[in-house]
């Protein structure tokens, strides 16, 4: 027996019976078949062979860590949930992401990131999923499956495509803003700790009197915003395709936790149907001009997962996760997203993946849930339903705040959002190309844009292509024009 051998633990097999070999099978003698009753062989193989739970549909390859929210500034005027009331600090998991690369892809591919947080407060879960970006590619939930599958592997040849991609853009116009944010800086942050944080969406806020205000959240990051030139990243993604994992954990690590700011852009109530852009459509942002930004708190991420695939594969954000205090809002693809998440989940880890460590909740659960795969937190009662008179749980029918929701009536349609004043798919993105971006970041997005273009995109998708960015800024189309066609 080595020294190293008497200092660590005997290997058991899962049933925590001693195992009698990690090296060699059982067979007969020494140059004879393996045995089938080799139980603690088969026992290694057959875990081997489940090890992977399915990767996220989109989303696939991120990193994550634990922190926590600290409140810094009173907002309790507008919102009564409980994270965000003054001097509040809660446990909290965030998760960043690329969103079409699969678990194995280069964290620097040209693409939004994932901004997943999952905050513990004393009334449950509180989920908030964004992205980098305060906008989003589509506006109805209806057209989500096919612009990923646009972004995505082709069935016939396995490969990604441009012309695909562009394809379904140019059809959509409404992604204008969206691509332009894409193919600028901000494409490709240098870090996760060097990008902002955006709840994406309108959600609505209620205060303890049930006054409601429509509100869109801000992360900011304390790190700086920095990104990585279309040349850097082709060369990173070659040299360390977890370039962006590694940070985040090495920074941890390391002890430099990174952190964000909250701030919050906040709507009254009443001017959301005459406000100059539809607030409710994930195309548009607010401009800070209309609504300034206030600050909220801070977030600081200061814990590595000490078991990669428990705390971060297996977790499972859902923007349905939502307290009191804050309410979804008209935004179509919001409520798309509440449906989506759950379910993916269910398929993705199992019809119990609340009861994982990441994913649970830190106060006492009283639902109805009872059996199913991989349960292993008893039911509640032995009545499993309601209302029973054994002291089962019973709901509070005061939970229900009827501040929560809005006035609606009409007949049912499929139809586009109501126009408001200035709304258009070309303005904002024209805006950003012209008073956003300076000349170097401007050139930049040309180069970007054209490179992509140039890239397999057929005659008439480029074509499209080319209009597309003559009507977001007509410089900035003929420029990619002459790239393209010059280059
Ligand atoms: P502002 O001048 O107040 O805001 C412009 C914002 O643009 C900045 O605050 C910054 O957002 C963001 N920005 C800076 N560089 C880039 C870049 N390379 N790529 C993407 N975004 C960048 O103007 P407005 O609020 O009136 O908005 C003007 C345009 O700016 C919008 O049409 C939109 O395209 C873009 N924008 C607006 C945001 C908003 O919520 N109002 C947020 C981000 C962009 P940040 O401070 O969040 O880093
Ligand atoms: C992940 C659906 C739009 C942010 C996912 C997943 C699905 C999904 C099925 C995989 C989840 C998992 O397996 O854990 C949808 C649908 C959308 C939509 C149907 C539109 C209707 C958006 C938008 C944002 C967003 C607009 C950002 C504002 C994210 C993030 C993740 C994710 C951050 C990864 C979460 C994590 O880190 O685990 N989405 N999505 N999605 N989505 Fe969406």
């Amino acid at each position: 027996m080595t020294s190293t051998a008497r200092d660590v633990p005997r290997t058991t097999n899962n049933a925590g019976v001693p195992a009698e070999s990690d090296e060699h099978s059982l067979t007969v003698g020494r140059d004879g078949p393996i045995l089938l009753h080799d139980h603690y062989l088969i026992e290694k193989m057959a875990q081997f062979n489940r090890e992977r739970v399915p990767e996220r549909v989109v989303h696939a390859k991120g990193a994550g860590a634990y922190g926590t929210f600290e409140v810094t500034n009173d907002v309790s005027q507008f919102t009564k949930a409980v994270l965000f009331q003054p001097g509040k600090q809660t446990d909290m998991l965030a998760r960043f992401s690329t969103v079409a690369g699969e678990q194995g892809s280069p964290d620097t591919w040209r693409d939004p990131r994932g901004f997943a947080l999952k905050f513990y407060t004393e009334v449950g879960n509180y989920d908030l999923v964004g992205n980098n970006t305060p906008i989003f590619f589509v506006r109805d939930t209806i057209k989500f499956q096919d612009f990923i599958r646009s972004q995505k592997r082709r069935p016939d040849s396995g490969l990604r495509d441009n012309d695909m991609q562009w394809d379904f853009w140019t059809l959509s116009p409404e992604s204008a803003h969206m691509v332009t944010w894409l193919m600028g800086d901000r494409g490709i942050p240098k870090t996760y700790r060097h990008m902002n944080g955006y709840g994406s969406h309108t959600y609505m806020w209620i205060n303890e009197s049930g006054q409601r205000f429509w509100v869109k959240y801000h992360f900011k990051t304390d790190q700086g915003v920095d990104f990585l030139t279309q040349e850097e990243a082709d060369r990173l993604a070659g040299v360390d395709a977890d370039v962006h994992r590694r940070d985040l954990y090495e920074a941890i690590e390391g002890g430099n936790p990174p952190s964000w700011t909250l701030y919050v852009q906040v709507m009254p109530f009443a001017d959301a149907p005459d406000y100059r852009f539809n607030p409710f459509d994930l195309t548009k942002v607010w401009p800070h001009g209309d609504y300034p930004l206030i600050e909220v708190g801070r977030m600081t991420l200061n814990r590595n997962p000490d078991d990669y695939f428990i705390h971060i594969e297996q977790a499972a954000f859902e923007p349905s996760n939502l307290i009191p205090g804050v309410s979804v809002s008209p935004d179509k693809m919001l409520l798309g997203r509440i449906f989506s998440y759950p379910d993916t989940h269910r398929y993705r880890i199992g019809p119990n993946y609340a009861q994982l460590p990441p994913n649970r909740p830190h106060v006492p659960v009283h639902s109805y849930a009872k059996d199913g795969s991989m349960r292993f937190d008893p039911a509640r009662t032995g009545r499993p339903y309601a209302p029973n008179s054994y002291g089962g749980p019973a709901a509070d029918p005061a939970r229900f705040d009827p501040a929560s929701g809005w006035e609606t009536s009409g007949e049912m349609v499929r139809n586009a959002y109501s126009l408001h004043r200035e709304d258009d798919d070309w303005g904002q993105p024209g805006t950003m190309v012209r008073e956003v971006l300076d000349d170097a970041a401007r050139d930049r997005l040309v180069g970007n844009v054209a490179g992509h273009l140039r890239n397999g995109v057929s005659r008439p998708v480029l074509e499209r292509a080319l209009q597309y960015w003559r009507n977001i800024d007509k410089t900035v189309g003929d420029g990619i024009a002459a790239e393209v066609n010059g280059g």
